[in-house]
């Protein structure tokens, strides 16, 4: 048998320990499937004392993962701290620089850094391998790099954070409003230390970056990312969109269009029956098409110690079998800048407002739309109880390009109609 491949794994949380338990309870089946041992010989966390629910006592601790990462019995440095700077990145490049392969999880980190880091790994004959880091236990990475290597991909989307998809259809399972089930997700341990990396939509935003530069050959570029998280989706529209035939989820999508990249994270109406439509709680969710394949549609955990760690061990796996890849599927060197594109693609949208209900109400609403050269598709009005002067009116438009909607959006106040603001939430051909 080769000699073993060593691990230092910097990171003794949720993902650390469940490659720790992984690798002590499938030791065998692992050095079978790959022709030789995989061992951890050394581990790093903040708290040497803290109580890890995990044998730990065989392996040596540093303190600092930064001389965990450049230790000479340590082939592969594992990064599963989490953050975009500070510890995680010194020592991931420390690793690099001393010529170690590297498996992270951090998707705030490659967002910010994977350009720089690739390239730096690829100059010194390393592999920065990042399965766990988009979708936690789909194999995302591996399926658009390798799988769909002879493929020119059309476009990629999906539901990427699963706090988000759980609050979202909690809100319309129970008619919760948002800041209830926020709360009760909070409570649950599902949100982020910093709760607007998950609803804010910059978890999935890092996600979405990462799939972006393996689908185009571009550099990532997390700062073009369209971003808008869930906080204003309110359980009025939830449920308007339901009775209309649509859910609304926190929908990233990418895209090379005439325009330039275009990659949006934000909220959107899709058909309540298709796969998107009818994904519930926690579960992660990746569209991939490509000219060839057509499309490929995975479901699965995005989240939490058996499927995180099971997607790193996948990529300590990888690296023990010989399979060297550049990091973003192109070598880094060859990456072209993303040319963002200025605006998205037009597409339907779903409008909600509260119109005075009186004669020529709603014909000024439709000569706004009309002047921003939007077509109306469906309309309907609702007359709530209580609410004698007052009328819902919901619209679904045809095909409109987003300025166009702001132009109409900015007109409305203007026509002394409406009670309050409009909303509008794109629809997405999925
Ligand atoms: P976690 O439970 O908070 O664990 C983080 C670990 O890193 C802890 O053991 C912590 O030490 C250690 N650590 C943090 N800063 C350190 C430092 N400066 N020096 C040494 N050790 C340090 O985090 P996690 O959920 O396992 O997530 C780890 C990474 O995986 C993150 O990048 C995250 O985004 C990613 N990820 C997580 C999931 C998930 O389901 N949890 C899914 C996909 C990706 P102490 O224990 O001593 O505090
Ligand atoms: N906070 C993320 C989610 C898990 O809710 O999907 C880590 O990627």
């Amino acid at each position: 048998m080769p000699a073993p491949l060593r691990l230092g794994l910097a990171g003794l949380g949720t993902v650390g320990i469940g490659v720790v338990k992984i690798l002590q309870r499938h030791a065998d089946l692992i050095a079978a499937r790959t022709g030789r041992p995989i061992v951890i010989t050394a581990v790093s966390a903040r708290d040497r004392s803290k109580n890890r629910d995990a044998e730990l006592s065989s392996y040596t601790w540093e303190t600092d993962p930064i001389a965990l990462a450049k230790r000479n019995d340590v082939d592969v440095f594992v990064e599963v701290m989490g953050g975009a700077e500070g510890a995680a990145k010194l020592a991931t490049e420390a690793a690099i620089a001393s010529g170690k392969d590297v498996v992270t999880a951090n998707k705030a980190l490659l967002a910010h850094h994977g350009q720089a880091l690739a390239e730096a790994a690829e100059a010194a004959g390393c592999v920065i391998r990042f399965e766990a880091a988009v979708a936690g236990g789909i194999p995302v990475i591996k399926v658009l790099t390798e799988a769909l290597a002879a493929n020119q991909i059309q476009r990629v989307m999906g539901v990427m954070n699963g706090t988000c998809n759980y609050i979202l259809t909690r809100m319309q399972n129970a008619g919760l409003p948002y800041e209830t089930v926020l709360k009760e997700a909070q409570q649950l341990g599902y949100l982020e230390a910093d709760p607007n990396l998950d609803v804010g939509g910059i978890d999935a935003g890092h996600k979405l970056s990462l799939l972006a530069s393996i689908a185009f050959g571009t550099r990532v570029s997390f700062d073009a990312v369209e971003l808008e998280g869930i906080g204003k989706v309110s359980i009025d529209d939830i449920r308007m969109a339901n009775d209309m035939g649509y859910h609304i989820k926190l929908l990233g999508v990418v895209q090379m269009t005439g325009r330039g990249l275009e990659q949006r994270m934000t909220p959107c109406l899709v058909p309540a029956d298709s796969p998107l439509g009818q994904l519930q709680g926690g579960t992660n969710m990746i569209v991939l098409e490509g000219d060839s394949v057509g499309q490929i549609v995975m479901r699965g955990p995005g989240a939490g110690e058996g499927p995180t760690s099971s997607a790193v061990m996948s990529d300590v796996m990888d690296i023990a079998r010989g399979l060297r890849l550049p990091t973003f599927g192109l070598p880094a060197t060859s990456l072209v800048p993303a040319i963002p594109a200025k605006s998205a693609t037009p597409a339907p949208y779903y409008m909600r407002m509260k119109l005075l209900d009186k004669p020529g109400a709603l014909a000024k609403v439709a000569a706004c739309l009309g002047e921003a050269g939007i077509s109306i598709n469906q309309m309907r009005q609702l007359n709530q109880p209580g609410e004698d002067n007052n009328a819902i009116v919901l619209i679904v438009t045809h095909k409109a390009a987003p300025a166009d909607v702001s132009h109409a959006l900015a007109a409305f106040p203007g026509t002394g109609v409406l009670k309050g603001a409009a909303v509008a939430i794109r629809i997405e051909e999925v």
